[in-house]
Order: structure tokens, then C-alpha cells, then sequence
């Protein structure tokens, strides 16, 4: 079974226990402050887990192309992946620990479905702490379906607590399922330590949500949120020890083999995982490039990671564009083909870019290493970023090898006097995580929609949406206009949001079919992923926009709305950066 029938089993089953499919979310998402990235299902699905009303109902599943860069230093083992895909269901305020876990054991062990042996799986529970009890229920759930107490651990908050990474959101107590994912017999014992019980499926159990003050207050409705690793599934499924020994990766790891001159099982893992999830991030429809900051940086550190390890191997001609290239025939993902041309540029650029520096960067590092004694400095590891591109990671990387370490805080002193280089890209924003909906967050949300109609309004009908990014401190728009807004303009726009919000106009949502919001004139980022019925976020009859929140309830809530900065963001787009006092 590979991994396209594995999806269709998933979608059938839920379809049958009532759940409708949503489409998975962009890689880049929209609106959230915490996260450079998509790494669950649930990301795009925070404000209904939240309370708000989906328009596709309380029974729900997707299919949803995940990346996560925290766990990067494992990628090289049999099951981590920067990029993989997560299968989903969801219950807002339905179903609850009993059939959620009954639908997941009868799924994988059911003749009709993944067939799997039931003698093979285990399981953990949250073990409570301070703030909430212990998983009991759930591992008696577990118990009743025939797992017994032996296969059953109770673990921490690390292991079996899913979210928020931000400050605040949903959050609550999960149960992992294991899989024996070796020939030699299954041990009638969970030991959780062993990594031949691989992790398949989380079924979390969200019913708190986290507040500012680190309190965890009921959530108005108990949910579900599960995730299942398809590329993981899928192994176990084949009798697979590795992902990499499934398709797509498989094929990859073959290419790799043929271009190399040295086997080095590791490299050639991650040479696979990262040219992978840099092709998905460059076939997002939002166009992020390799950059110094944010989503492009955490791009650049994939792309150029491969590069080192490639030459580690001895691959001697450019490698990402033909590995990519075949990824992207391969694969069903109609956003690669769309995008095909883009992605296939951007990695030859790129690997232009840094192939002529790696050498020396190389040459320069072993200089600096053989000068050291513990540590290598801040001013040498920013030399080895600004002058031969190599991501401070990567100089990490290196120097632990040697058993070195870099003096990480001189390196950020350098760096801040850097301009080009935003500081979350060094500060470890790249961790899985989930939204921050914090008040100052949903404000300028909420500022954000009526800064587009203002724009609108001011410069004309030509203005759409290219890209938001809000933070606790600011919001980030782009816009499509072709050229520099003058100050008479930039005040105009700033007058006419002051005045909606002092008007006091209630922010309503209401629920429509995607052609009937269209046809009302609804703003949408019409290449992003809608399902049928859609959620339009109104302010009086000044702004109307698909979207699924949160909003504030009313504009008088947002206080005055100040734009700091407008420049160019590419050819034809705009930026505007805002802040409400
Ligand atoms: N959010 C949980 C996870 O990612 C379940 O979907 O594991």
C-alpha cells in the first residue's frame, strides 16, 4: 500500500464515521505570528478549536503537507522528516476520548482497512502534573479495547501534551499509538525509550486553552484534533524499517546514490529530506525565495545544508535542480507541476550562489578550527555568514563535529549590526508550534482587514492582498500597486481606518458558499485552498473578506492605528508595516 492509498482508506473511513474533508492548508501560513511554517493539521483550524462555528460542521478531516525544522537534527533516522504529510480528523465539540480512540484502533487494525496487528501497538497517556489530572480515561478506553496495561506508559508534558508553543491558544492532554516497527519479536513491554516502537498517530485531547497568564482555563468546547505521519504509516504498513525505503523518498535516495562517489547512509537521508521539503516550500503559492530572513532563510539553511553534504559525498556536478526536477515528476502534487519552473530557478540560483563560496567557506572553517581551542567566535562564525553564506547552523554543525562550539551570543552581537538579517531568523522562531491568538495579535487581524479596504478605497480596485504576517507588535502587509504611495495618500489611508474604528462597527462573520462570497465582492487570496462553504469576516459594509479569524468583536476595541513604514516588497508590491497604540 503506498501512500496515496493509505489517504484514500484514511478519507473513506472518517467519510463513513460522518466527517467532511477540508483542504489542506498553504505551508506558509497565513496571519500567524508564531510560526514560519504549517506543522499540523490543526494550524488553520486554531479559531474554530477555539469556538467559532466551521462552516463545514463539527466532523472534520484533511490531508495537510506539514514542515517542521525542529526536529532537523534527527533527520538522517528512520522516521524524521522535515517535510511530511499528516493525516486528520477533528471533532469541534463532538465526539470525545471514546470514539476518538475507537476510530483510530479500528482504522489500523480493522481487516477492511490498515490491517494491522493489534498484539504490535502500544501506547502512552499524560501522566498529570500540577495543572491537570492524569489520563486515566483514556487508558482505560484503551484497556477495553485490548491493550493491555503492559503497552500502556503515562508520560509528561513533553511527551504527551500537544500545544501552544506561542504564549496562548488550545492546547490539552494527547495519546500517542505505537507501532512495533521491527522483525524481531514484539517485547510485551512499552518501553517508550526504545526506538523500534515507532509513533504513528496522536490523538490529542484539546479542551483547555492556555491564557496570557499561563493559567489553563476550560475551552467552551471540548475537541479532537489527531494527526497521523503518512510517511510513517506508510512503512509500517510495507514492513519498512525507514521512510526513506518508501516512495517518493526511495527513488530519491537511489538518484543520490547513482551521483555520489562515498555510501554514507546519514548524508544521503538528509540530502533526501531537505532537497524534498525546499521543493514543497518553493511550490507554495506564496513565493518564498532563499533569503536571509524568516520561511527564505529556513529555506536557504535546507538548500544549503544539502549542498555541504552532497560535497561530503563526492557529488561533483550541480545536484538540487535534477533531484528536485525528478521529485516533482514523480509526485501528484499538482502545486509542483504549476510551480515547476519557479522551483527548479530558485535551487539553481541558489546552489550557484553558495557553490561558489562553499570551498572557500570550507577551507576558511578548518583554518579557524585548527586555531581553536573550545571555541570558535561570534566575529568568526558572522566572517563565515557574510562573506561564504554559511547559515549560522551549518557553522554550528561543523564545529560540534570537531567538538566545538561557537560563540552563539558574539555571533548575534555581530549580526545586529547587520541590517539585512531579521533577528527571529536566529532566534529559534523555527520551532513547531501552534498560533498565538493573543489580543495584541487578533487587533491587528482585525486592523489588517480594514487597512486593505482603506487601501482599496484610496488607491483603487487594483489592490489585492500579496501577503500578511502580523506580530504581537505589528502587522506586515503586501499589496499589488505599482508604485510608492505619497504621503497624502499613506495619511489618507491611515484617516480612513481611524475613522472606521472610532465609528464603533461590529466585526461579524457569516457562513457562504465560496461563489456566493465571490459574487458579494468578498475579498480572498483566490489561490489559496477554499472548501466549499467559506467564512466571511465583515465590518459594516466597508470591508468583506474570506477568512477564518479571529477577529476582534468591534472596532472600537482597536485604539489608533498608526503606519510606520511603506516601501517596496518585490516588482509591483507594496509594504506596509502598522501598529496600533
Ligand atoms: N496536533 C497534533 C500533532 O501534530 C495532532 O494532530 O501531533
Amino acid at each position: 500500500m503506498n501512500t496515496k492509498k493509505l489517504t484514500e482508506k484514511y478519507i473513506k473511513f472518517f467519510q463513513e464515521k460522518q466527517h467532511k474533508q477540508i483542504p489542506g492548508a498553504s505551508l506558509i501560513p497565513e496571519n500567524d505570528p508564531t510560526v514560519l511554517f504549517t506543522t499540523a493539521g490543526m494550524h488553520p483550524l486554531v479559531p474554530f478549536l477555539l469556538g467559532e462555528k466551521h462552516p463545514q460542521g463539527k466532523r472534520l478531516i484533511s490531508i495537510q503537507k506539514c514542515i517542521r525544522t525542529g526536529d532537523i537534527e534527527e533527520v538522517g533516522d528512520n522516521t524524521h522528516l522535515t517535510f511530511f504529510q499528516m493525516l486528520g480528523n477533528w471533532s469541534l465539540g463532538d465526539y470525545w476520548k471514546k470514539e476518538a480512540i475507537e476510530y483510530s484502533l479500528e482504522f489500523l487494525t480493522s481487516k477492511k482497512w490498515l490491517n494491522l496487528d493489534k498484539n504490535k501497538i502500544a501506547v502512552s497517556c499524560f501522566k498529570g502534573d500540577k495543572d491537570v489530572k492524569k489520563d486515566e480515561e483514556s487508558a482505560k478506553i484503551w484497556e477495553s479495547l485490548g491493550i493491555p496495561r503492559k503497552r500502556i506508559r503515562f508520560l509528561g508534558r513533553k511527551e504527551n501534551w500537544w500545544g501552544p508553543a506561542g504564549k496562548t491558544g488550545p492546547c490539552g492532554p494527547d495519546t500517542e499509538m505505537f507501532y512495533w516497527a521491527d522483525k524481531t519479536p514484539t517485547p510485551e513491554e512499552f518501553n517508550t525509550e526504545d526506538k523500534r516502537w515507532v509513533e504513528i498517530w496522536n490523538d490529542v485531547f484539546m479542551e483547555y486553552n492556555k491564557t496570557e497568564k499561563g493559567t489553563y482555563e476550560p475551552l467552551k468546547q471540548k475537541n479532537v484534533d489527531t494527526g497521523m505521519g503518512v510517511e510513517r504509516t506508510t512503512a509500517i504498513i510495507n514492513n519498512k524499517e525507514s521512510v526513506y525505503e518508501i516512495e517518493p523518498l526511495k527513488t530519491t535516495i537511489e538518484q543520490i546514490q547513482e551521483m555520489s562517489e562515498k555510501k554514507d547512509q546519514k548524508a544521503e537521508r538528509i540530502i533526501a529530506d531537505h532537497l524534498r521539503a525546499a521543493t514543497h516550500i518553493l511550490g507554495d503559492k506564496k513565493n518564498i525565495r532563499p533569503s536571509n530572513t524568516e520561511q527564505g532563510y529556513i529555506l536557504r539553511r535546507l538548500i544549503r545544508r544539502a549542498i555541504r553534504y552532497g560535497k561530503m559525498i563526492g557529488i561533483k556536478e550541480e545536484f538540487t535542480k535534477t533531484i528536485s526536477e525528478k521529485i516533482i515528476n514523480t509526485s501528484e502534487d499538482q502545486e509542483l507541476k504549476e510551480n515547476k519552473e519557479f522551483i527548479l530557478t530558485q535551487l539553481k540560483k541558489e546552489e550557484a550562489k553558495f557553490s561558489k563560496t562553499i570551498e572557500r567557506g570550507l577551507k576558511e572553517f578548518k583554518k579557524i578550527s585548527e586555531k581553536t581551542k573550545n571555541i570558535i567566535s561570534g566575529k568568526d562564525a558572522f566572517i563565515l555568514f557574510s562573506t561564504y553564506g554559511f547559515p549560522l547552523e551549518m557553522t554550528r554543525e561543523l564545529s560540534k563535529e570537531q567538538n566545538l562550539s561557537v560563540d552563539e551570543k558574539e555571533f548575534q552581537e555581530e549580526f545586529k549590526k547587520h541590517q539585512d538579517l531579521s533577528r527571529t531568523a536566529t532566534q529559534g522562531k523555527f520551532k513547531a508550534g501552534l498560533a498565538d491568538h493573543s489580543e495584541e495579535v487578533t487587533k491587528l487581524h482585525t486592523a489588517t482587514h480594514l487597512l486593505l479596504a482603506a487601501l482599496r478605497k484610496v488607491l483603487g480596485d487594483h489592490v489585492i492582498q500579496k501577503g500578511s504576517n502580523i506580530t504581537s507588535e505589528r502587522l506586515r502587509f503586501d499589496f499589488s500597486h505599482p508604485e510608492k504611495l505619497t504621503q497624502e495618500q499613506i495619511k489618507e489611508v491611515e484617516d480612513m481606518v481611524n475613522k472606521k474604528i472610532q465609528e464603533d462597527i461590529p466585526v461579524k462573520a457569516e457562513e457562504m458558499p465560496l461563489e456566493e462570497a465571490k459574487r458579494q465582492n468578498a475579498m480572498g487570496v483566490f489561490d489559496s485552498k477554499y472548501g466549499d462553504k467559506v467564512k466571511v469576516y465583515k465590518i459594516g459594509d466597508f470591508s468583506a473578506e474570506i477568512c477564518g479569524g479571529p477577529h476582534i468583536k468591534s472596532t472600537k476595541d482597536l485604539g489608533k492605528f498608526k503606519i510606520l513604514k511603506e516601501q517596496s516588497s518585490s516588482a509591483g508590491i507594496r509594504r506596509i508595516k502598522a501598529t496600533l497604540e
